[in-house]
C-alpha cells in the first residue's frame, strides 16, 4: 500500500508542479549536464510514469526501468518488504514492467531537451535464454537510442534467474561486445552486482574498459544477509538501503584505485545504502561522480533531494 500511495502521490505532484532542479556541483559529461549529482536508482520510475514528479522533487538525473522487451509481471508470491529498524528494504521483484514499447512511448511524450539527463536502465525478458540476451539488449538499445542520454545495462539484479551468470567471465566478453557497439555513441554503463569477490570486480573492470564501456553503477542489491537481516527477510531476493553501505563504499573504492589513471572519462555511479546528505557528500568524496537513491526516499520521503541541495549550498 505504501508503494503504491508513493507512487500515486509522484504521479500527482509531477502533474501540478514544475521541476525544480537546483544546482550543487554541476558538471558536464560527455555532452550530458548534471545541474547536481544526486539522481533516482533504477527500479524506481520502472515505467517512466514518475518523471515529471521526480524532476519536481530536484532529481539531479533520472534512470528509467529496468525495461525488457516485452511486458512481464512481478514474480509470483510476495517479492516486497521493508524495515525501519535496519533501514532496509527487500525486494523479489524481477523486472515487472510495460514493455520496451509502450515505455518508449511515454518518454516520446516529453520534449527535449529534458530538464535532466535521461538513463534507460535495460534488461532481458525472463524467458530469454541466456545465449539470446544480447539480443534482448541490443532490440532495446536501438528503440531507446532516440531518447536515451546513456544506458544502464543489468546484468546484476538477483531476482532474474541466471541473469548473474553474464557475469561470468566465460560469457562476459561475447555478451558485452555487441551490446556497446550497438549503442554506437550513447555512453553505456554496466551496473554490477555486490556479490562478487573483489578480485571479479576488478576483472569486471578491466574486461568491460577494454570493450569500451563508459562507466559502472556500483552496485545493485546484495543476496548477502548480516545477522539482522537474516531473520527479517527469505534467503532469496536483494536487499537495499543501510545494510548494503558498506559494500557500496568498498566498491567504490576498489573500483577508483583500480582504474586509476585508466579511468579517464569514465564515470562512477554509487549507490547502496546512501540514507543521509552526509551519506551523499561521502560518495563523492571517494570518488563517485554521481550518487543515486532509492531506499531513501522509502525511508527519508520525497524532501531528501532539497534537503541535500540545500546542505550542499551550506559548506
Ligand atoms: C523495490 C526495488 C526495486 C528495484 N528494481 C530495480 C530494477 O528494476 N533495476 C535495477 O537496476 N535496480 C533495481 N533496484 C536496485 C536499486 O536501483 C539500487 O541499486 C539498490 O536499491 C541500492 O540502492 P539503495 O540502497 O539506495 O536502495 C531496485 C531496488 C528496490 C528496493
Amino acid at each position: 500500500m505504501a508503494h503504491s500511495l508513493g507512487h500515486g502521490t509522484l504521479r500527482f505532484i509531477g502533474a501540478f508542479k514544475s521541476s525544480k532542479i537546483e544546482s550543487w556541483q554541476s558538471f558536464t559529461w560527455r555532452g550530458l549536464h548534471f545541474a547536481n549529482p544526486l539522481g533516482v536508482a533504477g527500479g524506481l520510475d520502472k515505467n517512466a510514469l514518475l518523471m515529471r514528479g521526480l524532476w519536481s522533487l530536484g532529481a539531479g538525473f533520472l534512470e528509467i526501468g529496468t525495461v525488457t522487451p516485452k511486458p512481464q509481471k512481478a514474480n509470483p508470491g510476495k517479492c516486497f518488504d521493508r524495515d525501519i529498524q535496519t533501514e532496509s528494504v527487500w525486494n523479489h521483484l524481477g523486472f515487472p514492467n510495460d514493455g520496451g514499447e509502450k515505455i518508449l512511448q511515454r518518454i516520446l511524450q516529453i520534449k527535449r531537451p529534458y530538464p535532466t539527463p535521461i538513463f534507460v536502465n535495460i534488461g532481458k525478458n525472463r524467458d530469454t535464454a541466456l545465449p539470446r540476451a544480447h539480443e534482448d539488449y541490443i532490440h532495446l538499445i536501438e528503440k531507446f537510442a532516440p531518447v536515451a542520454d546513456a544506458f544502464v545495462i543489468n546484468i546484476s539484479s538477483p531476482n532474474t534467474k541466471g541473469l548473474r551468470e553474464l557475469l561470468h567471465p566465460v560469457r562476459f566478453q561475447e555478451f558485452l561486445r555487441p551490446v556497446i557497439a550497438a549503442a554506437q555513441n550513447i555512453p553505456v554503463l554496466l551496473k554490477l552486482s555486490p556479490d562478487v569477490t573483489d578480485d571479479e570486480l576488478r576483472s569486471c573492470l578491466d574486461i568491460s574498459t577494454a570493450l569500451g564501456i563508459s562507466g559502472w553503477v556500483l552496485t545493485n542489491t546484495t543476496i548477502e544477509r548480516n545477522d539482522l537481516t537474516k531473520k527479517l527477510y527469505p534467503p532469496d531476493g536483494g536487499v537495499s538501503g543501510r545494510p548494503l553501505a558498506a559494500r557500496a563504499i568498498e566498491m567504490l573504492k576498489i573500483a577508483n584505485s583500480h582504474l586509476g589513471n585508466q579511468r579517464q572519462d569514465k564515470l562512477i555511479v554509487s549507490v547502496g545504502g546512501v540514507m543521509s546528505a552526509e551519506d551523499v557528500f561521502e560518495r563523492l568524496r571517494l570518488g563517485a561522480q554521481l550518487v543515486q537513491i532509492y531506499t531513501a526516499l522509502v525511508f527519508n520521503g520525497p524532501t531528501f533531494f532539497h534537503e541535500v541541495s540545500y546542505q550542499a549550498r551550506q559548506t
